[in-house]
């Protein structure tokens, strides 16, 4: 077996594990709003229609914050058909999904889900179709206490009290040809700038995501970024960054090494942000908002776009994940965590039947994915500050990344509780032996390691009728024995070790 190590010691300091760090998406798209969180009529469904397996399974999933409409359906959006009376919200095209909107679910129903799902709302404005004004009727809508016409609407429309939206995004992947309203770097930083700045005048409060690029494959990718920010820097809180991994080609040993990916993209626009920052003479550090990340099997969307003509809620890019997908999601969290100084917000795209955690069928059960365990467990222990660490083991070769560790880890910290967690994931394709040295906490002891590992059966995948065949197991406690702890890592595993002090 190969042998690795690290060192953990409460002085090597990222930051604070950030509640919005935990976050997911709920865009108009395919079954995430309709038959998802939304079902008026399904046997779980609350009087307002609000599924409330879904909801109870959102907490469980441990989500701080939520990112609604859109994605590329914000695009098009007319957020002002989504609210009112339901007999009266028009019918629309979706462009972006070639999808028919009821507009039957708005923005009063999702606050209203956000509320029974405990998790802080993250709007995005229309900045593709739509403009300076738009983005401020919405913000008065939702912000604006009252006494004028649109705060006055939605006290009429039976919220007496602001919503209080504190996240807002610029807009949604504008660099990108295939959005409705595409545009180039200067064209959306000027408007970007004006948009926020009228923003910040209706609520100095709000904080506001520039739009960086749809992925880092992006031809424009780091010029994009650049440019947007010299319009924007002063105005804005967040660059945001988008990437989706792709299991496509049957790759184990490459997707098992996203986490690799993630960190060099968050890597390269911090370089760009602090750069931009040094031109502008900014002091202020710009932080980033990873707020579209997942695996996606992205092959498959062309034929589920293809099918069809104009439907309402057709099933779209409803994945499977699978065993080894539930790995890298728990290395992309790992990735998302070391970033805690500079990634401030992140959300997992999407939260319910869209390559989400969270599945449902129409009218019938929910369950949770194989991917919804890391997350969960993640969100859970994942308190307090985030500890730096360096393993030291051995690499494996990858076709996509050349040659990767194949230990990642990352700790978090709770100095008041006394309690530790280390996440490990072992991507390589034996088992690993982890000599952890704990010896600057000298009253560590073990109290649980639970693995979900891929190895045995790497395609296992969970549905209705067998909702727990991909689960995390709970393995050994871990020993520590004079500072020392020496943990068989499964291979192909994601990994949560946990240890608290001795009292
Ligand atoms: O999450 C699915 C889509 O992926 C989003 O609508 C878009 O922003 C991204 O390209």
């Amino acid at each position: 077996m190969q042998t690795a190590s690290v060192t953990i010691d409460p002085a090597f300091r990222v930051g604070p594990a950030d509640r919005r760090l935990f976050g997911s998406f709920v865009e108009h798209m395919g079954r995430c709003v309709y038959g998802g969180i939304f079902e008026p009529g399904h046997p779980a469904a609350d009087d307002r229609g609000l599924r409330t397996d879904v909801l109870d399974l959102t907490r469980e999933l441990g989500v701080s914050m939520v990112r609604y409409p859109g994605g590329n359906f914000v695009s098009g959006y007319r957020w002002e058909d989504g609210v009112g009376p339901a007999g009266d919200r028009p019918r629309r095209l979706d462009l972006a999904w070639k999808t028919i909107e009821t507009n039957a679910f708005g923005l009063d129903e999702f606050m209203v889900w956000a509320r029974a799902a405990e998790v802080e709302p993250m709007m995005a404005v229309n900045l593709g179709t739509r403009g300076v004004q738009e983005a401020c009727d919405l913000l008065e809508y939702a912000n604006h206490p009252g006494g004028t016409q649109l705060s006055d609407l939605r006290r009429k429309h039976g919220a007496e009290e602001p919503y209080g939206v504190r996240l807002w995004c610029l807009g949604n992947e504008l660099d990108g040809p295939w959005q409705v309203g595409h545009k180039t770097a200067d064209e959306y930083g000027r408007l970007a700038a004006e948009t926020a700045r009228a923003m910040k005048m209706i609520d100095p409060s709000v904080s506001l995501v520039a739009c960086g690029s749809s992925n880092s494959g992006m031809p424009t990718f780091g010029d994009w970024e650049a440019r947007v920010l010299e319009h924007t820097y002063e105005h804005v809180d967040y660059i945001s960054l988008h990437n989706y991994y792709d299991p496509s080609d049957g790759d184990v040993d490459s997707i098992l090494a996203s986490g690799v990916d993630m960190d060099a993209f968050i890597d390269s626009v911090v370089a760009t942000a602090d750069h931009v920052a040094a031109k502008l003479r900014q002091r202020r550090k710009l932080k980033l908002s990873f707020d579209e990340w997942n695996v996606w099997y992205q092959s498959r969307l062309q034929a589920d776009l293809d099918r069809r003509g104009w439907v309402e809620a057709p099933a779209l890019i409803e994945d499977d994940f699978t065993a080894v997908d539930a790995v890298v999601v728990g290395d992309l969290l790992i990735t998302l965590l070391r970033h805690a100084d500079r990634v401030g917000v992140a959300c997992q795209a999407q939260l319910a039947n869209v390559i989400a955690p969270i599945r449902t069928h129409t009218g019938g059960p929910a369950w949770r994915q194989s991917i919804f365990h890391p997350f969960a467990l993640t969100a859970r222990y994942a308190r307090g500050t985030v500890l730096r660490t360096e393993p030291i083991g051995p690499e494996y070769d990858t076709a996509r990344y050349g040659s990767v560790p194949a230990l990642d880890t990352v700790a978090v910290y709770d100095e008041e509780a006394g309690e530790l967690a280390v996440f490990a994931v072992n991507r390589g394709a034996g088992d690993l032996a982890l000599d952890l040295d704990l010896r600057s906490l000298p009253a560590a002891a073990g109290v649980q390691h639970v693995t979900l590992a891929a190895a045995t059966d790497p395609g296992a995948v969970n549905s209705a009728d067998a909702p727990d065949r991909v689960i995390p197991r709970e393995l050994d406690r871990p020993a520590v024995d004079g500072g020392r702890c020496q943990i068989r890592l499964p291979a192909r595993s994601w990994n949560l070790l946990r240890f608290a002090n001795r009292r």
